[in-house]
């Protein structure tokens, strides 16, 4: 997207916040540095500390400093800096919408414009309801003239409710201020570079969409492991979990990316329609059957690190997941039959997000005579790497050098950093914001897939309970419990 979008105001909600500075801040300070953003631009952080605008101002220098030093520079940043401000204020307060819309008429007046409003909900949860409901009483939402209501847009964070109930909830708290085009739900992962290539590798080689189904594959990984615990996060996390925290949203999101039809225009409309598809094709997991498709697990101390019990603001008995890994299946033409393993922990042994496709091994025996030793023979595997090394990698089979026929596995390997290292890649945030502004909602999560998710994750917590599914201890820093390997060893498979 070359076109330079200008004026525009970021109004966020929770501006001295986590989210604000490492990740939000940083990704607006590299669109303005790259020139996608520029005159006219200001950022107006809402927030209850009581700071001076000059302090609000050193605190994101100093998140952009840090959260893309390589990037930073100091005269671009005066420049930036000077359409930031800051109100003071309890979202649950409605003089702070009025002093919100007295700063408003300020930049409308400076740009000579009525300057398109972004509100970003950068808050937990619980701060959605409120904020929404003043920004409608207070008039904000409707933008500053007859038009502006199309250009005027609420930006909202995961988690997008707890369950089907509030997620439906959330969806009336919304529709009843903005409309579906004015809602940019936020999923960080679909914003990453190797997940929008996932569609770009499957529909765009002729080698791999022919052999994408049943007939050619045998099984799909999807794993996101992550080495810290829970940190500062627990007293939002106990009582939420893995399978809400991250299945719900980005192991899903993936998973449906994964498994889509080519869809008929590579636009908005027709890609969110065609993962919906498959978010709704997923079949539940039947109670009799929770026990064996799922496992969760929780991380217990080792050495110097906590159990997750002892973390800070975690209830001494709590029964949260830190570990989940599912076996799911698709139910259409194209996955009849293929499972699709998942498997998220906190504390384990490595942080890796990886998406891996195992081939079915091909036929080397024909009446009792072999071809290879069809011990020898493994199967392909093509493994797309979101996290660390972000890149492709196709194991195959090939003849050891030397006498003789002897079949040794070698790995063809895609790095973006080595293949593209002259090329500055957007971050995963900057990515989602410049689409948002340009009101692009391709890579954001639409009302229906989210109902949909929800319903399979509520099917597997009604599975938990009903069946009384127990929680799996697994040492930090381990792999995770054993009833994660067990669950895919059943199968005669391993976790890659
Ligand atoms: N952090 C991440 O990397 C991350 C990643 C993905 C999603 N998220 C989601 O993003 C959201 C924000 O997360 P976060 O980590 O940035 O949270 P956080 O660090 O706890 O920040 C919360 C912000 O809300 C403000 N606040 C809290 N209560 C308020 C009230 N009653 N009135 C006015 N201001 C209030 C705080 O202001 P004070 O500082 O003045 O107290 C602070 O600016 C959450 O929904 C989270 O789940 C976060």
């Amino acid at each position: 997207m070359d076109k330079i979008i200008s004026p525009l105001v970021f109004v966020i909600f929770g501006a001295t916040g986590d989210l604000t500075r490492t990740k939000l801040l940083p990704a607006l300070y590299s669109l303005y540095r790259l020139g996608k953003i520029t005159h006219n631009f200001f950022i107006l952080g809402v927030s209850r500390r009581e700071i001076a605008v000059n302090d609000f101002r050193e605190m994101m220098r100093l998140a952009a400093q840090s959260g893309g030093s390589a990037d930073f520079n100091s005269g671009t940043w005066a420049e930036f800096a000077d359409g930031i401000d800051y109100e003071p204020g309890y979202f649950e307060n409605p003089d702070l919408y009025q002093r919100i819309v007295g700063k408003l008429k300020r930049y409308d007046k400076l740009a000579k414009a009525c300057v398109p409003r972004f509100f970003y909900l950068s808050t937990a949860p619980e701060h959605y309801a409120p904020i929404l409901e003043h920004l409608h009483n207070s008039g904000l939402s409707a933008g500053c003239g007859q038009l502006s209501a199309a250009f005027t847009r609420v930006l909202i964070e995961k988690p997008f409710g707890r369950d089907l109930e509030t997620a439906a909830e959330l969806e009336n708290q919304l529709s009843h201020v903005f409309s579906e085009k004015q809602i940019f739900r936020i999923d960080h992962y679909l914003g990453k570079e190797t997940v929008q290539n996932i569609l770009a590798f499957r529909f765009a080689n002729g080698i791999f969409d022919p052999t994408w189904n049943r007939q050619f594959i045998d099984h799909v990984q999807i794993t996101l492991d992550e080495t810290v615990g829970v940190g500062t996060r627990g007293a939002f996390y106990d009582g939420i979990g893995a399978l809400r925290d991250v299945v719900q949203n980005h192991m899903l999101e993936m998973l449906a990316l994964m498994a889509i039809e080519q869809p008929i225009a590579f636009n908005e409309k027709n890609i969110r329609d065609e993962k919906i598809k498959i978010l709704e094709a997923i079949k539940c997991i039947k109670i009799d059957q929770t026990v064996n498709n799922t496992v969760r697990g929780q991380y217990q101390g080792n050495g110097k690190l906590l159990s997750f019990i002892k973390e800070k603001n975690v209830s001494n008995n709590s029964n949260t997941e830190t570990f989940v890994a599912l076996k799911l299946f698709v139910e259409n033409d194209r996955w009849d039959g293929v499972p699709f393993y998942l498997r998220t922990g906190k504390r384990l042994n490595r942080k890796l997000v990886q998406i891996s496709v195992h081939y079915k091994k091909p036929v080397l025996c024909k009446q009792d005579v072999c071809f290879y030793n069809p011990t020898q023979v493994l199967r392909n595997v093509l493994a797309i790497k979101i996290q660390p090394h972000e890149g492709i990698d196709l194991r195959v089979m090939v003849k050891e050098p030397g006498f003789g026929m002897k079949l040794t596995p070698i790995q063809m390997k895609f790095r973006y950093n080595s293949e593209f290292s002259g090329t500055s890649k957007p971050d995963a945030y900057a990515r989602l914001l410049i689409d948002a502004i340009a009101g692009d909602q391709t890579l954001f999560a639409r009302s229906d897939g989210i109902a949909a998710s929800w319903k399979l994750m509520m099917s597997i917590r009604e599975g938990w309970e009903s069946a009384r599914v127990p929680l799996q201890i697994y040492k930090s820093g381990s792999t995770g419990p054993a009833a994660a390997e067990e669950l895919i060893n059943r199968d005669g498979r391993h976790w890659i």
